[in-house]
């Protein structure tokens, strides 16, 4: 295991694995961090129930805009231009939960109930983590991250109350979104995923990290009034 801790300085004399990972992970990064206002800002941003909804969504897509540019800038400072995330079709997103289209308020709660929740989780993996300047930006960011979560779980809550309709449609973006947020840890037994913490770069396996998201999860959506949904039912990185 590699327990040193890296500056920017260090980097040019480091293994051309750990650069390679570290390029790889902050690209990704970037991806889900703009990937969120290209899937919700164009048909939730004009027709916001409230002014209150309309500023969050504004805000939370200016948020990721931000985290977005602080994981652009590491990346950078490392020779890895991230650039052309900016511009990338929904469709060849990095990660699944973001190449389609958020088109619904139930959507859209539930993403931040659960796919928010999930960039948490990505971001804590690099708590303690051995590249430095990587580290510095995580405390801001997962402060946001849990705004977007929390205003995303209020919102669930608040549509359910409206009745039973409503319930059934939140149940069926919670089906949607459960199993996407699941796929969104990568493969139980991911060679790359060692390697990521061989190097420090992460700091549980996916499968850990998945069954602490799913022990985290449960209890809220049985508050809820919800059913919790399968977590094998049309996964596809098992
Ligand atoms: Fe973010
Ligand atoms: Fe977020």
């Amino acid at each position: 295991m590699f327990t040193d801790k890296i500056e920017l300085k260090d980097f040019e004399k480091m293994d051309p694995e750990y650069k390679d990972l570290l390029g790889r992970v902050l690209t990704i990064q970037s991806d889900c961090e703009i990937g969120g206002p290209h899937l919700y800002v164009e048909q939730m941003l004009p027709v916001a129930p409230t002014k209150i909804d309309q500023l969050i969504v504004a805000r939370t897509a200016a948020e990721e805009v931000d985290h977005f540019r602080k994981v652009a800038r590491v990346a950078g400072d490392i020779g890895v231009d991230v650039s052309f995330v900016l511009s990338m079709p929904n469709q060849k997103r990095y990660v699944e939960a973001f190449r389609g289209l958020i088109t619904t308020w139930e959507d859209f709660a539930v993403f931040g109930f659960l796919i928010d929740r999930v960039g948490r989780y990505q971001m804590e993996e690099f708590h303690d983590c051995s590249y430095l300047p990587l580290e510095r930006i995580l405390p801001d960011i997962v402060t946001e991250e849990l705004g977007h979560i929390e205003y995303g779980h209020n919102k669930t809550a608040e549509l359910i109350a409206k009745g039973d309709q409503n319930k059934e449609k939140i149940q069926r973006a919670l089906d949607f979104w459960y199993v996407t947020a699941l796929d969104m840890f990568g493969h139980s037994h991911s060679p790359r995923s060692e390697r990521f913490r061989y190097w420090g770069l992460k700091r549980r396996s996916n499968e850990q990290a998945r069954q602490d998201y799913m022990n985290e999860v449960a209890p809220l959506i049985q508050a809820l009034g919800l059913n919790v949904p399968d977590p094998l039912k049309g996964r596809k990185y098992l």
